[in-house]
């Protein structure tokens, strides 16, 4: 060990080098380009990353999914217009008693924002007299909207669910409670273009998209598994005649069967099975090969996933 050592130092004279620098190079060449193959290395492994621009793509909130509340459907009836212009006296006083009934207790009797439920309130209802600060505004059409859709973050509900003369009723009302202008033909135009005030509204009933998904996910739970199952069968190797056919036209096993499941393939003759399939193959899961099948392989190929469907009681 000794002796070895002692060789390797008589070999390279480590003075002579300290005292000459340009041999250093020869001891520092393979370390640097250790180095760079460590870093050349390093940058292929990362190229993705490295050639991606490092702005993040700006959400594209047009087409992202709205967050929607759950709402129940609703049949409002349709309303006459010209009674927000042309009011009956009595249309005014059944307004007075939907406002002592649904409005009074925060806004008070008189509109001045003091009723006895005023007071536990952050914001507070201000009094319809005063002018300043109105969310949507104190014309006809505004207050209309604040009934339909409420004011977020305060006291103010919606009340969407009031008929739509009763609204109107009540906003007559509260006119009478202070001054207020003159309701123009161009408002009443659109309110009526903006809540179907003419034509009534019927709207179906509304749940987020979160749970719609979920609840579809949950109700095919069943149908999903015999996909899952299905599409597993064809990559075994135990095959029916036809498995050839299909592993040749198919691009994505589940969702040709999830295409399938709805149509309920045993009901579905050759020609109409053809007919689906290249009505839009790539969505139905087959890959463009397919418009290229002689009638026989077409057969073959209808026959093989009806019969899976079947072993799989779909
Ligand atoms: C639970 C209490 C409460 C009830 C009941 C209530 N409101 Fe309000 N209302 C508020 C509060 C709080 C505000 C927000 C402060 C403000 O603007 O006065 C408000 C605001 C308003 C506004 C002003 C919106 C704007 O543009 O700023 C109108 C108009 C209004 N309410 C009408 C009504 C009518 C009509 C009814 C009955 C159908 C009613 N409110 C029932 C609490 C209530």
């Amino acid at each position: 060990m000794d002796n070895n050592k002692k060789k390797f130092e008589e070999e390279i004279d480590y003075k002579a080098v300290l005292k000459n620098p340009v041999r250093w190079f020869g001891i520092i060449y393979p370390y640097f380009f250790l180095v760079v193959f460590v870093i050349g290395v390093y940058y292929v492994s990362n190229i993705e990353k490295i050639a991606k621009n490092s702005v993040p793509t700006p959400l594209d909130t047009a087409k992202a999914e709205k967050g929607i509340e759950m709402k129940k459907g609703k049949t409002l009836p349709p309303v006459d217009l010209s009674i927000i212009q042309n009011p009956s006296q009595d249309l005014i006083s059944q307004g007075e008693q939907l406002y002592s009934a649904n409005c009074a207790s925060c806004h008070g009797d008189n509109g001045e924002g003091n009723g006895p439920a005023a007071a536990t309130l952050d914001p507070q209802p201000r009094s319809f007299a005063s002018k300043e600060g109105w969310i949507n505004g104190r014309d006809f059409y505004s207050m209309y909207k604040t009934l339909e859709e409420g004011i977020q973050g305060s006291g103010m509900s919606a009340y969407e669910y009031m008929p739509p003369k009763d609204r109107i009723a009540t906003i007559l009302h509260v006119r009478t409670l202070a001054e207020f202008q003159k309701v123009t033909d161009e408002q009443v135009q659109n309110m009526d273009r903006d809540f179907n005030l003419s034509e009534g509204t019927k709207t179906a009933n509304q749940i987020p998209v979160d749970l719609a998904k979920k609840v579809i996910m949950e109700e095919n739970r069943p149908l999903m598994a015999k996909v899952d199952s299905m599409a597993k069968y064809t990559l075994k190797f135990d095959r029916l005649e036809g498995s050839e056919i299909f592993d040749r036209v198919v691009r994505d096993r589940k969702r040709v069967f999830s295409s399938f499941i709805a149509s309920n393939l045993s009901d579905v003759t050759v020609g109409e099975f053809i007919d689906k399939v290249t009505a839009d193959p790539l969505t139905n899961g087959f890959s463009a090969d397919v418009m290229s099948l002689s009638d026989e392989e077409w057969r073959i190929l209808y026959t093989y996933i009806k019969k899976l469907m079947i072993r799989y009681s779909v």
